[in-house]
């Protein structure tokens, strides 16, 4: 902003030297130090502009070379599929005809489920989140196991609250985390070609609160890049539902496929549903959240029956 101001008022300045350059003459000894000082602030005024140049590409994220939008914060997608070669890491684990990925990629969705079913199970998310928090930026909250962190480590909310958890949350809490499961299931085996009873919510599924927090223990350290299906075996089709909207409520914390050669990221919006098979075909990380807060939900699902979780239910 200041060079920009600053170089405005450059055409006075140089009618001025123009009328000095005649006077010169003159008066020769004073020249080369008149264009020694203009040189100079040509060229502090240049390196400021540099510099903020360098700074706001920076804040844009161009800092790690070429990144493609998959999906903006502001568009509304009725639904987006990119198809990308399966990777070998299906092949050392048990298939399931119909169901293990034959076909691989990333889909992104706005009409799986409203922004108003999106507030709503955020606010789950906040009333349970409420009653702990980690130290560090990232907290979790797992309705099926009752995990939820609390300062560097976790405790079970269904064992710590017993039956007071009724007081906390509702059955219709519990009705639409099923319900908004279940549309994102049929979305998935939609878009894969696959029957939805053929998949299995899996562990780990939870939501998660982000801020810009420094980490405290690895468990707060969200940003590194990984393979769902590497760190959670069980996983086949991860998914990812936004309860916040990029840039309203948080900056950073874009999603991001890296790829070799170009990053695609997706921008978080309430609402929005990002679903991907979990192997390598899709490495991926979160970008670290600047400021704000940060909240979604991950979904995951199995193939194979045994890794199978059942729905959270209140009694
Ligand atoms: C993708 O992102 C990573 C990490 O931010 C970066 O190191 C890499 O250079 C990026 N790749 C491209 C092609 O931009
Ligand atoms: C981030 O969340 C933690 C709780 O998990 C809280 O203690 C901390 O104050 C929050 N930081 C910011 C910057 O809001």
């Amino acid at each position: 902003m200041a060079p920009q101001r600053r170089g405005a008022p450059k055409a006075p300045e140089g009618s001025g030297a123009a009328e000095r350059r005649r006077q010169s003459s003159t008066k020769s000894v004073r020249a080369p130090r008149d264009v020694r000082k203009r040189w100079l602030r040509v060229v502090v005024l240049g390196s400021c502009t540099a510099l903020a140049a360098c700074l706001f590409w920076g804040s844009l994220g161009g800092d790690d070379g070429i990144t493609e939008v998959l999906a903006h914060r502001s568009e509304i997608l009725p639904g987006r599929f990119i198809e990308v070669p399966c990777s070998e890491d299906y092949d050392s684990h048990r298939r399931f005809e119909g169901c293990s990925p034959r076909k691989c990629g990333r889909g992104i969705s706005d009409a799986v489920i409203t922004r108003d079913e999106a507030r709503r199970i955020r606010s789950i998310a906040e009333k349970g989140l409420s009653l702990g928090g980690s130290d560090g930026g990232a907290s979790i909250l797992d309705l099926h196991s009752g995990a939820l962190s609390v300062g560097k480590h976790f405790v079970n909310l269904y064992r710590y609250f017993g039956d007071k958890i009724q007081t906390i949350f509702s059955e219709e809490d519990f009705q639409l985390y099923r319900d908004v499961r279940q549309k994102v299931q049929l979305a998935i085996a939609q878009a894969f070609g696959i029957s939805a009873s053929s998949l299995h919510l899996t562990k780990p599924t939870f939501f998660s609160r982000i801020n810009s927090t420094e980490a405290r223990t690895a468990h707060d350290e969200y940003w590194h890049a990984h393979v769902d299906k590497v760190t959670y075996g069980s996983f086949d089709y991860t998914s990812l539902l936004y309860l916040s909207d990029y840039l309203d409520d948080f900056g950073g914390g874009r999603f991001v496929f890296m790829e070799e050669g170009a990053n695609k990221t997706v921008e978080p919006r309430a609402g929005r549903v990002s679903f991907f098979t979990s192997g390598s075909e899709n490495l991926h990380r979160v970008e670290k959240v600047h400021w704000g807060t940060r909240y979604a939900i991950t979904i995951a699902f199995s193939c194979n029956p045994d890794h199978g979780i059942s729905d959270p239910t209140l009694t």
